[in-house]
């Protein structure tokens, strides 16, 4: 659950950091000693019929190659499947667009929508790069220029599998799956009328909802949230009441369900009336941007991302006289909500008792999770010096070092597979006189199919312990 969507603690610093300007590490080292394990070196990796040159960007896991074949949100009554066609219920008449391959160009991923050179969303750290030119899309929008050139309508949804390097925990899987949607008016079609006028009249065409709406920024923020130079205010406006309208209607077909099967089963929920909220927002390639915001059992959860589709990115796709909104959303955290599945790693199971009580002809379509089992779950920790990328070895103060959580994370998932259910700084601190950094992670191990032996989760510990030395470079304590 992913997406720039996804605000609990700290992974809000994680996700927003791929789109909002800020500072992260890159780590060439740590990156270039992981992939002697994940690639071998300059073989190509073929991933279905696609065959790759790998280089020294190489930083693509067989692991993570072989789960492409599994797009779960093409899989019959899978909980994901179920959750994309709730969407698209909600969007008659759009183009959908499910099959779209995972392996695209950096300028498709990150160019073409307007990411500067130098933003962290690039950085191997976050990104799994097939080669150098090449990358595992990492969102949706990926595919917003190729289709808005193809033109073939004037809504479109894409559905796919997404790709991020990220942390472990109930929530962040290094596959997810996002929707994309956009809609554009071509002022060619317009008939003499303004293009601000037919979007009033489209909008009046919506569905209405009765869902109280916090709003409290105008549209357009001249710092914040700025009219593109291309675009005319009355247009904006329009196109934005638009999308927000069609948006609170995706929210409340979500989350209407949500109420429903919780009520089923729960006693104690008060029906209150459903909030939302707009908050302004940044991405490359949308101005205004927005997030929309749920309030939901007590907290604010930021569901979805969107704006008005920056017009370059138009002209760029040979569509100049289109102009119009998109957003994306992603599926995970919506169908954990949807269902009460508490854990991301659920939705990769084969188990029946797990898929088995997920149906798209079920009545009603939602209903909550029954979790078949709750294995113990054992933890361990682990506390390592990091090693200095000064040339001095470390032992001068304040010195930084080569290490990146995201490149720790997936050394975990690399040795323990789905077996680890979170992983946790508890404890960090430099070194008074030498500056050396001590880091100290909780790693949990749980499995959701069975109960983990001592002599299992030991051995694993173990090898956790060992492939950090080997390919980390860090002093065990
Ligand atoms: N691609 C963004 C993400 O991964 C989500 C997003 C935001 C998509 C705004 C959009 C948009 O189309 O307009 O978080």
């Amino acid at each position: 659950m992913r997406s720039s969507i996804w605000r609990l603690t700290r992974r809000l610093q994680d996700r927003s950091a791929f789109y909002a300007p800020s500072q992260a590490w890159v780590c060439r080292g740590c990156q270039q000693r992981l992939n002697s394990t994940t690639t071998s070196t300059n073989e190509p990796i073929t991933v279905q019929e696609h065959q790759y040159e790998t280089d020294e960007w190489t930083n693509a896991p067989a692991q993570i190659l072989s789960s492409v074949s599994r797009r779960l949100h093409l899989q019959k009554d899978h909980p994901i499947t179920i959750t994309r066609k709730i969407i698209e219920s909600r969007f008659p008449g759009f183009k959908t667009h499910n099959s779209l391959f995972p392996v695209v160009t950096t300028y498709q991923n990150f160019d073409s929508l307007g990411f500067q050179p130098d933003h962290p969303g690039r950085s191997r750290t976050d990104t799994y790069y097939v080669n150098k030119n090449t990358v595992l899309r990492t969102h949706t929008s990926a595919h917003q220029a190729d289709v808005f050139r193809a033109n073939e309508s004037d809504g479109y949804l894409i559905s796919a599998d997404v790709y991020r390097r990220d942390a472990v925990d109930r929530s962040h899987y290094p596959i997810f799956h996002q929707m994309e949607a956009a809609l554009t008016w071509d002022s060619n079609s317009l008939n003499g009328e303004s293009l601000a006028k037919r979007v009033w009249e489209d909008l009046e065409a919506l569905p209405k909802n009765s869902i109280e709406v916090l709003d409290e920024n105008p549209t357009i923020h001249p710092e914040r949230n700025p009219l593109q130079q291309e675009h005319k205010q009355e247009d904006v406006e329009a196109i934005a009441a638009h999308l927000k309208k069609s948006l609170e209607n995706v929210v409340v077909e979500i989350f209407a369900r949500a109420a429903e099967s919780s009520k089923s089963t729960t006693n104690n929920v008060t029906e209150a009336p459903l909030k939302v909220r707009w908050v302004e927002a940044y991405f490359p390639f949308t101005s205004p941007s927005w997030e929309l915001e749920v309030f939901w059992q007590d907290e604010w959860l930021e569901v979805l991302g969107c704006g008005v589709v920056k017009q370059q990115l138009l002209n760029n796709a040979g569509v100049p006289t289109r102009s119009g909104w998109a957003f994306g959303i992603g599926l995970e955290r919506i169908a954990m909500i949807l269902f009460n599945i508490p854990d991301i790693r659920l939705f990769w199971s084969q188990d029946p008792r797990f898929l088995s009580q997920f149906s798209e002809s079920a009545q009603p379509l939602v209903s909550r999770f029954v979790p078949f089992s709750k294995h113990p779950a054992c933890y361990k920790d682990i506390s390592f010096w990091l090693r200095s990328s000064s040339a001095a070895g470390g032992m001068v103060k304040g010195t930084t070092s080569d290490f990146h959580e995201n490149d720790f994370m997936e050394l975990v998932r690399d040795v323990c597979g789905d077996l680890v259910e979170d992983v946790r700084l508890t404890d960090e601190f430099a070194h008074p006189k030498s500056g050396r950094r001590s880091m100290c992670y909780r790693i949990n191990y749980r499995s959701l199919e069975r109960t983990l032996t001592n002599e299992e989760t030991n051995g694993m510990h173990e090898r956790v312990r060992q492939a950090l030395v080997e390919k980390m470079g860090v002093e065990l304590r």
